[in-house]
């Protein structure tokens, strides 16, 4: 099957509930856009795992704040056509704003505690608009499971926060960092670095993986292994760090000690560009 493109959400709703009908399973994959290896990473574990494998390209305006970068956002529908088709995508939504928020629009959804510390502090509003328009693409396209990255830490808590407390009958699948050989997570953002800014920009997974190291060696003081952090991005310079936490994973909460699952999650801006990345810590004889 060759991928097909919708913009309507009539159209995609018949079309998924046609396959689930037919006794396919639906898998889908919402993203903005400026498709990258880890998008299509998540496309790859649902053409796995779906017979039927839908994938949105949404620039979601209510998502970004009054200074972020909606303008700027990167977009190139041709090239992310191409590359859905070349990983075997079936089908992609690619809704206009007037049809995500017609005149009138007015229903957001809050999720509550854990859209409110890190990137919800930073980003006031930012996960009320994920939160909608994940629940939106959740009522057109009634999946069987819908792909995210572990990238987004906090958004998969969200995600995760929101089927549980409205009942979404859909598996939530969280897929590991997809990351540049140097160890950068990619990012549609990283387009904006400069040259010099993409070599600062390694900073941050260096620190993680620095948090790693610590961790393996015992330490197991969360602020001991923030300050070795931080003193690593002071080193590499121009990296304004919005926070460095150290949180039990699957939670906003952070540890006064590591005594289990930990994961360390960055936010950081490099050159204008805010970045994020996180790793979670664990022993090979823990899991
Ligand atoms: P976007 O930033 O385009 O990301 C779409 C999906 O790709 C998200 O689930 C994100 O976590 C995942 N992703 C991004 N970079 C990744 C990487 N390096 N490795 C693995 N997965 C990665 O996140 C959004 O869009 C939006 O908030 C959205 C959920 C689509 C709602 O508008």
């Amino acid at each position: 099957m060759s991928l097909r493109t919708l913009t309507t959400g009539t159209e995609l709703r018949a079309v998924v509930r046609a396959a689930q009908h037919a006794g396919h399973t639906v898998g889908l994959v919402p993203t903005m856009g400026a498709l990258h290896e880890g998008h299509l990473s998540l496309i790859d574990a649902a053409r796995r795992e779906c017979d039927l494998v839908v994938a949105t390209v949404f620039v979601n305006p209510t998502q970004f704040g009054p200074n972020d970068d909606l303008g700027k956002y990167p977009r190139d529908v041709s090239r992310d056509l191409a590359l859905l088709a070349e990983r075997r995508c079936d089908i992609v939504f690619t809704p206009a704003v007037e049809e995500m928020y017609p005149p009138g629009f007015g229903t957001t959804i809050d999720v509550g505690v854990v859209a409110g510390p890190l990137d919800g502090e930073f980003r006031p509003g930012h996960f009320r608009g994920v939160a909608t328009v994940v629940m939106k693409l959740f009522q057109l396209a009634p999946a069987d499971r819908a792909y995210f990255g572990q990238k987004d830490y906090q958004q998969s808590l969200v995600v995760r926060q929101l089927v549980r407390d409205l009942n979404v009958p859909i598996e939530i699948r969280v897929c590991p960092t997809v990351r540049e050989p140097d160890g950068l997570a990619l990012s549609s953002r990283n387009a904006y670095l400069s040259a010099g800014d993409r070599r600062r920009a390694v900073a941050l997974s260096e620190s993680l993986r620095l948090a790693e190291k610590l961790h393996r060696a015992g330490e197991r003081d969360p602020q001991a292994i923030e300050t070795a952090m931080r003193q690593h991005l002071a080193a590499a310079g121009g990296v304004e760090v919005q926070y460095i936490a150290l949180l039990r994973d699957g939670t906003v909460e952070p540890v006064t000690r590591i005594d289990g699952p930990t994961v360390v999650a960055i936010a950081a801006i490099v050159g204008g560009t805010r970045l994020i990345d996180n790793v979670r810590l664990e022993l090979s004889d823990e899991r």
